[in-house]
C-alpha cells in the first residue's frame, strides 16, 4: 500500500477535547493512529471507548516521551509508505512529534522552534535577544538564588515551571516565603504531568501587571496569517486559571496590532515555521508584553470559538496541514463567541451541578459540558486541569457573545460537600 492516509496522533488530551482530533482525522479520510504509552488515559467511560473502538485504525505502544521510540514504532508504517503525518495535540508533545516528522521528511515545526516553544526559559533566552518585550527572568537552581532574584526584581512576582502547561505550577508569590515555598514544590518534582523529565531549575519571573490577549496564527510555507485574537479573563490569584476567552477580541484595531508585532516577533525570535500557534501576550501600561509562545493551536474551546466566530475548523486545517495539505483559512463567518469555564469555590465532594437546565433557556449556547460527576473530588481551582465543565456561547458580536456567556456561567452551581475529616476512625 503506498497510499499515504495514515495520520499519527502521538498522545492526546484527555475527554471529548483529545478525542476530537481523532474524530476529525477519520471524518477527513485519514487512518488515525494513536501513539500512546497508556491508553487507558484516555479510555475513561463508555463513550470515551466507542470513540476510540470507531475512530481510531490502530493504537501503537510506544515511549512517547522519547522521539527515537515514537520513530520506530512508526518506522513500519513510514517504511510502507503509508504514514502521511504525525500530529501532536497537547503541549507535552510538541517536540517529540517535531523531532518525528522531521527524521521521516513529514510536514512539521523545525525541532528547535519546537523545543524553544516547549521551554519557558528558553523562549524567554531568544525573545530577549531579539528585543521581544517580556518580563525579567531567571532560571534559579536553589531556593535562595529564587528569593535573591525575587528581592532583586521586586514583589509580587511569578514562579513557575518550565514545561508544564495549563497553567499547572504557575504561582504568582507576594513574599520571599512564598517564593521559597514554591520554589521547594516545584523542584520536588522530577517530571512533569506526563512523566516527561523537567529540566532543571524553577523560572521566577517579574509579574506582569495588566489584562490577557492570546494572538491565533498559522505559519505556512506562504508566511504567517493571523486568525484574530483571543480576549481572556482569568481566575483569583495566586493561580493563574483561565476562565473565559472571547473570540474575535473587542480590542481597539491599534492595540490589537500592537499585541500581534509582539507575538509575531516572537514567533520569528524562536524560527517557529511551520503550524498552528498561540501566542499569549499581557497589556500592561508599558504595552504589550509576551507570556508565552504556544506551538499548537490554542487549547480548551480557543479552537471552537474561532469555529463559531469564523467558520474556520482551525482543528481540522491543522490536521491537514500535518499530511501535507493546503490549510483553508478563509473565513465564511463574521460572528463571535465566547467560553466560560466551571470551577469550585471551595473543596470537597461534588453532589450535583445545579441549573445546567436554566443555561438551554438562553440564547446561543452551543456547548454545555460538565466533566465533572457526583462524587468527585474537587477543590478550588488551581490550573485549568481543575476545571470542572465549560460553555461555548456564539452570538453576533463579541459583546452579545460575552454578556450571554457570564449569564450562562452565573446559572451554573457546584454543590460541593466539605471533606470527611481525615482519619475520623482513630482519634488521637
Ligand atoms: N510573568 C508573568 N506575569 C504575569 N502573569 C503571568 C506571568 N507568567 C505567567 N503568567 C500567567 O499565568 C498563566 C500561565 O502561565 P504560562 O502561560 O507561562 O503557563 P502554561 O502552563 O504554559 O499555560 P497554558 O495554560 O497556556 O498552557 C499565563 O497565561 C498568565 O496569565
Ligand atoms: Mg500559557
Amino acid at each position: 500500500m503506498t497510499d499515504r492516509s495514515t495520520l499519527a496522533v502521538v498522545e492526546t488530551g484527555r475527554g471529548a477535547y483529545g478525542l476530537k482530533p481523532l474524530v476529525l482525522a477519520r471524518d477527513l479520510g485519514f487512518r488515525p493512529v494513536l501513539v500512546t504509552d497508556d491508553l487507558s488515559r484516555y479510555v475513561v467511560s463508555d463513550s470515551s471507548r466507542a470513540v476510540v473502538d470507531g475512530c481510531v485504525h490502530e493504537i501503537v505502544h510506544a515511549d512517547t516521551r522519547d522521539s527515537v521510540s515514537v520513530r520506530e514504532a512508526l518506522r513500519g508504517h513510514h517504511d510502507r509508505g503509508e504514514l502521511g503525518g504525525v500530529l501532536a495535540v497537547i503541549d507535552y508533545y510538541v517536540a517529540v512529534v517535531a523531532e518525528v516528522a522531521d527524521a521521516f521528511g513529514l510536514p512539521g515545526l523545525a525541532p528547535k522552534a519546537a523545543h524553544a516553544a516547549r521551554n519557558k526559559l528558553r523562549t524567554r533566552e531568544l525573545c530577549a535577544r531579539a528585543g521581544v518585550p517580556a518580563p525579567r527572568f531567571a532560571r534559579v537552581l536553589s531556593r535562595d538564588e529564587a528569593v535573591a532574584f525575587a528581592q532583586e526584581t521586586g514583589f509580587p512576582c511569578v514562579v513557575k515551571p518550565m514545561t508544564e502547561a495549563a497553567s499547572i505550577g504557575v504561582r504568582l508569590c507576594r513574599t520571599p516565603e512564598e517564593v521559597a515555598a514554591h520554589h521547594d514544590v516545584l523542584s520536588a518534582a522530577p517530571t512533569d504531568l506526563r512523566g516527561l523529565p523537567r529540566p532543571a531549575g524553577v523560572l521566577v519571573e517579574a509579574y506582569l501587571t495588566g489584562y490577557e490577549v492570546s494572538v491565533e496564527v498559522v505559519t505556512t510555507s506562504a508566511g504567517r496569517q493571523v486568525l484574530g485574537l483571543t480576549d481572556k479573563t482569568l481566575g483569583p490569584h495566586p493561580a493563574f486559571v483561565e476562565i473565559g476567552e472571547t473570540f474575535p477580541s473587542q480590542l481597539p484595531v491599534r492595540l490589537q496590532e500592537e499585541a500581534t508585532a509582539v507575538a509575531l516577533a516572537a514567533l520569528d525570535a524562536i524560527g517557529h515555521d511551520f503550524g498552528a500557534s498561540h501566542v499569549e501576550i499581557k497589556m500592561t501600561a508599558e504595552g504589550p508584553k509576551l507570556v508565552e509562545i504556544n506551538a499548537r493551536m490554542g487549547g480548551a474551546q480557543v479552537g471552537r470559538n474561532i469555529k463559531e466566530a469564523t467558520g474556520i475548523d482551525l482543528q481540522r486545517e491543522v490536521i491537514r496541514m500535518h499530511a501535507g495539505l493546503e490549510p483553508e483559512l478563509r473565513a465564511t463567518a463574521r460572528a463571535a463567541s465566547a467560553s466560560r469555564y466551571l470551577t469550585a469555590l471551595d473543596s470537597g465532594v461534588l453532589s450535583a451541578v445545579d441549573g445546567q437546565e436554566l443555561v438551554g433557556r438562553l440564547p446561543g449556547v452551543c456547548d454545555l459540558d460538565v466533566y465533572a460527576r457526583p462524587g468527585d473530588r474537587v477543590r478550588r481551582a488551581r490550573s485549568n486541569a481543575d476545571v470542572l465543565g465549560h460553555l461555548v456561547v456564539r452570538a453576533n458580536t463579541p459583546a452579545e457573545a460575552d454578556r450571554w456567556a457570564d449569564t450562562a456561567l452565573l446559572q451554573l452551581t457546584p454543590r460541593v460537600s466539605a471533606d470527611e475529616p481525615a482519619g475520623t476512625g482513630t482519634p488521637r
